[in-house]
């Protein structure tokens, strides 16, 4: 059974990438990782506060945020989660937090996919236009298992 990885970011090139990994796993008898990264960088910016205290508030709602993003994160893939319904393949829902490019380069390697199955062009290309990703690129350069990017 292959170990197939959907990074997702509920961008239309990664629904594709979620209809195409459905083929996939059934040609490849595949078990499928839905994966989604919430960016936790703006946890890494200054408040702009003098003090610890005063940076504390900002810190409480940034935190809120990103349980927000997971909570909704985790919803989103429930709905992707039903492309595969009747199908018979096996699939799981991952949400993590971090740098999205990092932590899904991490995630093939701790867990041993055979395979990445990714969008092209994700949320940030709806405001220009990119050939490639910029998660789309480092994950292509960094994993050492076929990647097939989705239009
Ligand atoms: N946070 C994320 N978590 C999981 N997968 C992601 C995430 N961001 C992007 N992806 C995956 O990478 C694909 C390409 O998205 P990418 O972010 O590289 O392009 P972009 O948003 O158009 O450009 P950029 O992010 O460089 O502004 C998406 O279709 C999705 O499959
Ligand atoms: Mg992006």
């Amino acid at each position: 059974m292959k170990k197939i990885l959907i990074p997702v970011d509920f961008s239309e090139p990664s629904s594709r990438a979620v209809a195409y990994g459905k083929k996939m796993a059934l040609a490849f008898d595949g078990k499928v990782t839905l994966l989604h990264v919430v960016h936790d960088k703006m946890m890494y910016n200054d408040s702009g506060g003098l003090t610890a205290a005063s940076r504390a508030p900002t810190v409480t709602y940034l935190g809120e945020m990103l349980e927000k993003d997971r909570a909704d994160a985790m919803e989103m893939m429930e709905k992707y989660k039903e492309v595969f319904q009747g199908t018979g393949v096996e699939v799981e829902c991952i949400v993590v937090e971090g740098s999205p490019a990092d932590k899904i380069v991490d995630y093939v390697e701790e867990n041993l996919m055979d395979m990445v199955i990714i969008g092209s062009e994700g949320i940030g290309s709806a405001l220009r236009r990119v050939f490639l990703g910029s998660v789309a690129n480092r994950v292509l350069h960094h994993v050492k298992v076929p990647v097939l990017l989705v239009q």
